[in-house]
């Protein structure tokens, strides 16, 4: 009754912000998975435990990360009849909270850990849509390489699907810590918050529609050009969007700034097809293809004052080992 399992974070080309009950998104969003930002997990369904524990990167989880954990071991447990409590350990290969998805990696190899050692085996899509409940994007950490997760209208419904294997297209992203702190709003908050904002409806109606197709196109022809803008758009209008709600968000700080409107723009002016994209948080993802572009990059990236990741697109969720 034990299992272990690892998962990747993922980048978003477009973005979940905003959603109804049960994590269920506005509109599909596109992403790809992170070679270098994972998260190990193993869970032991424990006949005799009398409450959950959870460990996260060798402490005892926070009271939030506690809460959100077991509600979502709750949700597993009265969809599969599992009696028992479960003993969690954690591991997470990169700063969490910190704008990049330590959620979308934690929670799908959460999912992944709690079926395979109740031994259940169930198919990618409805194990997508369970790493849903416990946080959205983790439903894009599931399937291979370049993901889609089809909005849908119910938990069944809604799920993610791979689109590209990680071999795909050798598209590297660095991400830019910018800031290791962690941030003020967390994303769940945000999303409740998104529909304040008046530029939600057309971002919805409008914007995302139009920029779902100009991503699909640009995978399909491996177009960067067309990813990049895009991408730089919907990273912008993200930020805007948590700007005008009410209260307002505030994400990005000087550094984000300096990053995408100068430094990042300079490159292009070089002749390096790199571009950026945000999550919820300051820190900066440079998208750029592999080889030369991507080995400039990482020359350039040295020059400057702050830590960086690079990845490469990965594998979904797996199992590594169960018995
Ligand atoms: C800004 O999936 O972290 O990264 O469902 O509350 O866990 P919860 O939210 P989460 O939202 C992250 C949104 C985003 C954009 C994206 O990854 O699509």
């Amino acid at each position: 009754m034990i299992a272990t399992a690892q998962a990747p974070a993922n980048i978003a080309f477009i973005k979940y912000w905003g959603n109804k009950p049960g994590n269920l998104p506005w509109s599909d969003t596109i992403s790809f998975n992170l070679s270098n930002c994972t998260t190990e997990t193993t869970v032991t369904w424990q006949p005799h435990l009398a409450q959950d524990t959870v460990t996260i990167d060798n402490q005892p989880a926070t009271q939030k990360a506690l809460l959100r954990t077991i509600e979502f071991l709750d949700a597993i447990r009265s969809t599969y009849d599992i009696k028992h409590k479960a003993q969690v350990t954690s591991r997470n290969n990169f700063p969490m909270s910190v704008g990049i998805a330590s959620s979308a990696s934690g929670f799908s190899a959460l999912a992944l850990a709690a079926i395979a050692a109740a031994r259940l085996e169930l198919p990618e899509s409805e194990l997508s849509a369970l790493a849903r409940l416990g946080s959205g994007s983790a439903c894009r950490s599931v399937p291979d390489g370049f993901v889609i997760w089809h909005a849908g209208q119910d938990r069944q419904s809604s799920y993610a699907e791979s689109l590209y294997p990680s071999d795909y297209w050798d598209l590297r992203d660095f991400v830019v810590i910018v800031s290791e702190q962690e941030k003020k709003v967390g994303s769940a908050d945000g999303h409740k918050l998104a529909r304040t904002s008046p530029l939600f409806e057309t971002r919805i109606k409008v914007n995302l529609p139009t920029r779902l197709k100009a991503v699909l196109h640009a995978l399909e022809t491996k177009d960067i050009k067309l990813l990049g803008e895009t991408i730089e758009q919907e990273a912008r209008e993200l930020h805007q969007v948590a700007l005008t709600s009410t209260p307002s968000i505030v994400y990005a700080t000087n550094q984000t700034h300096e990053l995408i409107d100068q430094v990042i723009p300079d490159w292009r002016r070089q002749g390096i097809p790199a571009y950026f994209t945000l999550d919820a948080g300051p820190n900066v993802h440079v998208i750029v293809p592999g080889g030369n572009p991507a080995d400039t990059i990482r020359q350039n990236l040295h020059q400057l004052p702050y830590q960086f990741i690079e990845n490469q697109p990965a594998p979904g969720a797996r199992v590594i080992s169960q018995s």
